[in-house]
Parts: structure tokens; C-alpha cells; sequence
């Protein structure tokens, strides 16, 4: 079947979102509030699912990485520290003519004829404005496309009856000093800090001014040494944590993927510094000895191959959840690039609809954050290294990754349209989420053949039982048996088990408690015994 244009399938997908209870725009029956979502029953499911997979790979699974769970608001030093109070900011533009912000780097380069104005003096009163404003249109276009906006510039000045002051025009090329919507000049970029402000207790004044944390990481630096201790971890070892963020971003688009509110999934893996590793091992190990998938962790490993390693295994972790290989790239950020404390930088980018976009962000830090808090706050985070026998403030490797954009990729990677038969055996076009087995958020959908034969019915809620303790369960007997296999094609449910007459023994004995178990992908069904079902299903969603 032809693939949908990216506009339309993004169309289709959030349409599909809201109509089947994955997203909704937050706060909707008042109109919503621009970069807020809130998750219906499926997306609430996927949302856990992805949390509990990557929780279980990135700690349970490992004897060398430990959980946090912190607060939200921390102490404002945390942020001078971090840098965040200072420098955590996006560069805006703003229209002369409408006020709509912009970040400046999402403006594409316009190319034109700009009509400049010194001024504008009314006709009536004479009064004068001597502020300069400049519009662009499309070459060729008549003058009084540009003269239009001009006047009402000069109107929202006080002067009621602009007549239009040294006008002179300018071919400009690529420029991106000018609103793509109505051609209007901008402001001069100027940064804006991204961090959401709140007061904590009563009195709303500079003293008690906090933030809503922008990034997870911070509160796990700052609890370095705290669970270090408890948790008797030698380095090297991490600390991981899923929770909320906020950023009060500029322009929240591209539905969720840019977001006001949103999830992070951080892991800080701490690491002695390379000239540590070198005295004990006697050298660091080059990068380019090992191949990537093959890498197990090595006493003389530096920041470079730790840094592979970790980027690896996050490759791994996505594949593992059904996005591919070849959905994802990875991108090695050039120097220029690079974040002034970080020593490299993978980003792991999903090939959206809307284009190619950062998921996930691995970055090697350094000693940056710890030495950072060390210094602001006036305690050592300083290790001592039994092994080395020395003392040194650990490196960090952080791969830093988004729920709520995965949760999107993924949405966008399940969603496919197929032919599949009718009641009737005529092809019709079939919605199928195709999510891996792992993250669908229902497992398994259960059917009675019919609603109204008793005894199917209360065969088909004993099968519910017996799969509800292990898995999410669906039970649905409204409708014809194709329209509840449509509707959970479309939910991503990936089993079906139906209950029908030959489980009741009607075709004899060899049938009876035998259910028939569809695939949603294939379509095929298979006839098992209801006894087998726990353990056949277990298996396929392992
Ligand atoms: N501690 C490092 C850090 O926060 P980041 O690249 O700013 O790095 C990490 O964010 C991840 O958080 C991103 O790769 C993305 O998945 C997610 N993220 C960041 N800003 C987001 C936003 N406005 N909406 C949704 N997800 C966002």
C-alpha cells in the first residue's frame, strides 16, 4: 500500500491518539494550554511500560547501576550551580506586529523585497512616531502589501492616520530577521531562560523563588555522595531516575515531541578520571580495539569507551522495544556543537514524520556537575578509590533519554494501515498498531464468540481471570467478532484469544477448554489449550 504524505500521517496519528485514548491535549474543555498532554487509558499504559522496561534494563538487570527518586523543587543554588540559572536558555525573536515569539533559530531564511519606513506623521494631528519598521514580501508583489502592516505598526504607536515616512526598498536574501506569517520585522534575538519559576511558602518575593527542575540529572549529582554511602557502590557505578521536567520552551510543536511538561529517564554512570585508569592499568584502552556490540566493561577503560559502551547499549535497549536500527540514527556531535562541559555527545535520533529528531542524548561530562556542587555548596564530592588509593572527583557518562517522545516514536513506528477481510471476506483498509509486545499497553484482548450464550460468556471471563494476575487483559463482547479484532488491531493489542463453541466441548471432547489465540500482526489463529495459554503468552511478551 502507498505510505501516506508525512503531513497526512501525522494527521492520522494524533487523530488517532485522541480517538483512541492514547493523548489528549491537557486542560482541552477550556481550550488546552499550548506544550501540556495528558496520557488516556492506552497512552497511560505504553507510558509505564516504557518506564518499567527501561527501568528493569538499566537497574534491576544490573549489579552496577542504583535508583533515585527525588524531588521536584530543589534549593535555587542547585541551578546556579549547574549553570542553568545563567545560561539554560533558547535565543527569541519576537513580531514587532502580533508579539508571537519565536526561537530564533527555528526561523527558515526568507528571501524578498523589504520595504523600509524612518516613521510615520499622522494626517490629522500631525503627531510623529520616529520608530523604524520594515516589512517583507515576495518580490514583485504590489507596494501596498508591505504598506498595510506598516500603518498598523505606526496605529498600535497612537498614530491614528499613519502617512508613511522615508520609504525605501532592499532585495534581501535568506534573511531571518522577518515573521514567516505576516512578514513583519522581528525583535533582535535575545535569550530567554527556559527554567519555570514558582515561590515555595507564602510570601511571593525574591527570596523564596524556586524552579520546576528542567532536567532529572541535577538532583542525582547532588545526592552523589548521599547514595554512594548507602548503597555501597564502588565506582565504576551509576544512579538512574525517571521523573518530570519542565522547560518552559518557546515554541512547544510537533505535537508532544516538544514539550512544557514532559519525562526524562537519566542515567549519571560514574567513572574514574582517564589519568586514574592509566596509573593503575598501566594504559588507557585505545577506542578502536573492540567492536561496539561486543564491549564488556574493562578495568582500563577511559571516557571513550565507556562512552561507546554506553551508547550501545541504549541502541540495544531500542531495539529490544521494537524500534529498529534502521529507524534510528546515531549522531556524533561535532566539536562546535558541543556543550562547553562535554567531552562528546551522541545524540540517538528517531526518523519522525516530521523528520529525523533527537530521542535520546548521551554525553560525556566529565567532572563538570560534581565539581560544580563541590564547589558551590561547599562539600567535597570527592572519592576515594581503594583500589587506586587516591582521591578524585568521579567523570560522568549521561545518557539522558525522553518518555514522552519515545512514547511518540513509538506511536509513529506502530502505526500502519493494511488490507484485511470484512464479515463479509471483502478487503477493507485496516488500522494496526504494530507496537513490539513488550511496550503494547493490552497484551491480550479476550472474546466470547457471542454475547448473549451464557456459557460462552462465563468461559470467556474465567480465561480473563486466569490471564488477569500476568498480564493487561481487554475482555470486549460488544459486537461482531471482526469489529473487536479491528478495534484492538487498533489499540496495539497484539493477542486475541476467543472463546467459541468447540471450547464448550460441542465439537467433542478433543476441542474442549481449547481457545483459538490470533495473532494481530499475521491474523493467523492458532487452537491451544486454555491450560498452555499463561505460559505461551509469558513467552511471547518476554
Ligand atoms: N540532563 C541532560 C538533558 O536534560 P537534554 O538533551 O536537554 O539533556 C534529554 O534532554 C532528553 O529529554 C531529550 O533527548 C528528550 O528526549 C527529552 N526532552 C528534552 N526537552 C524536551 C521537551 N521540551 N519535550 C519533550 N522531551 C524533551
Amino acid at each position: 500500500m502507498a505510505e501516506p504524505k508525512t503531513s497526512d500521517l501525522m494527521e492520522k496519528i494524533v487523530s488517532l491518539c485522541k480517538r483512541r485514548g492514547f493523548i489528549f491535549q491537557s486542560s482541552e474543555i477550556y481550550g488546552g494550554l499550548n506544550g501540556f498532554w495528558d496520557y488516556g487509558p492506552l497512552g497511560a499504559e505504553l507510558k509505564r511500560n516504557i518506564k518499567e522496561s527501561w527501568w528493569r534494563t538499566m537497574t534491576r538487570l544490573r549489579d552496577d547501576v542504583v535508583g533515585l527518586d527525588a524531588a521536584i523543587i530543589m534549593h535555587p543554588r542547585v541551578w546556579e550551580a549547574s549553570g542553568h540559572t545563567s545560561t539554560f536558555s533558547d535565543l527569541m525573536v519576537d513580531c514587532l506586529l502580533t508579539k508571537k515569539r519565536f526561537r530564533a533559530d527555528q526561523i527558515e531564511p526568507q528571501s524578498g523585497t523589504a520595504y523600509f519606513y524612518a516613521g510615520a506623521t499622522d494626517s490629522g494631528t500631525g503627531k510623529e512616531c520616529k520608530d523604524a519598521f520594515s516589512v517583507l514580501i515576495a518580490t514583485g508583489k504590489h507596494a501596498e502589501y508591505a504598506r498595510k502592516p506598516a500603518r498598523q505598526f505606526y496605529q498600535q504607536r497612537g498614530i491614528d492616520n499613519p502617512a508613511l515616512q522615508g520609504e525605501r526598498t532592499e532585495e534581501l536574501q535568506n534573511t531571518t530577521r522577518y515573521n514567516p506569517e505576516n512578514g513583519s520585522l522581528l525583535t533582535e534575538p535575545r535569550p530567554f531562560n527556559l527554567m519555570l519559576k514558582t515561590y515555595v511558602g507564602p510570601v511571593e518575593s525574591a527570596d523564596n523563588i524556586s524552579y520546576l527542575r528542567p532536567e532529572t540529572a541535577q538532583a542525582i549529582f547532588v545526592q552523589f555522595k548521599t547514595t554512594l554511602e548507602v548503597s555501597r557502590q564502588r565506582i565504576p557505578f551509576g544512579i538512574c531516575q525517571i521523573g518530570k521536567a519542565f522547560r518552559n520552551e518557546i515554541n512547544p510543536r510537533n505535537f508532544t515531541f516538544r514539550s512544557r511538561e514532559f519525562e526524562q529517564m537519566e542515567l549519571e554512570f560514574f567513572i574514574r578520571p582517564d589519568e586514574v585508569v592509566q596509573k593503575m592499568a598501566g594504559s588507557v584502552a585505545a577506542l578502536s580495539a573492540p567492536q561496539p556490540s561486543t564491549l564488556t566493561p574493562q578495568p582500563n577503560w577511559g571516557w571513550e569507551l565507556w562512552h561507546k559502551y554506553w551508547v550501545e547499549q541504549r541502541v540495544q535497549w531500542y531495539e529490544s522495544i521494537g524500534l529498529g536500527r534502521d529507524t534510528l540514527v546515531e549522531y556524533w556531535q561535532k566539536k562546535e556543537e558541543l556543550a562547553h562541559y562535554a567531552k562528546a555527545t551522541v545524540d540517538i535520533l528517531y526518523k519522525f514524520p516530521f523528520g529525523t529528531q533527537e530521542l535520546e542524548g548521551i554525553a560525556a561530562r566529565g567532572d563538570f556537575d560534581l565539581a560544580q556542587h563541590q564547589k558551590f555548596s561547599g562539600k567535597s564530592m570527592e572519592y576515594f578509590d581503594e583500589e587506586a588509593k587516591t582521591k578524585y572527583v568521579p567523570h560522568v557518562i549521561e545518557p539522558s533519554a525522553g518518555v514522552d517522545r519515545l512514547a511518540l516514536a513509538l506511536i509513529c513506528n506502530a502505526y500502519c494501515e493494511d488490507q484485511a477481510p470484512d464479515e463479509k471476506g471483502k478487503l477493507e483498509t485496516r488500522v494496526v498498531m504494530r507496537f513490539h509486545p513488550r511496550i503494547a499497553p493490552i497484551k491480550v484482548a479476550v472474546f466470547p464468540l457471542l454475547k448473549n450464550k451464557p456459557a460462552l460468556v462465563s468461559k470467556a471471563k474465567e480465561v480473563r481471570e486466569l490471564l488477569r494476575p500476568h498480564l493487561s487483559v481487554f475482555y470486549d463482547e460488544a459486537g461482531a467478532i471482526g469489529r473487536r479484532y479491528r478495534r484492538q488491531d487498533e489499540a496495539g493489542t497484539p493477542f486475541g484469544v476467543t472463546i467459541d463453541f468447540d471450547t464448550l466441548g460441542e465439537k467433542g471432547p478433543e476441542l474442549q477448554n481449547t481457545v483459538t489465540l490470533r495473532d494481530r500482526d499475521s491474523m493467523k489463529q492458532e487452537r491451544v489449550k486454555i491450560g498452555d495459554l499463561v505460559s505461551i503468552l509469558l513467552e511471547k511478551i518476554r
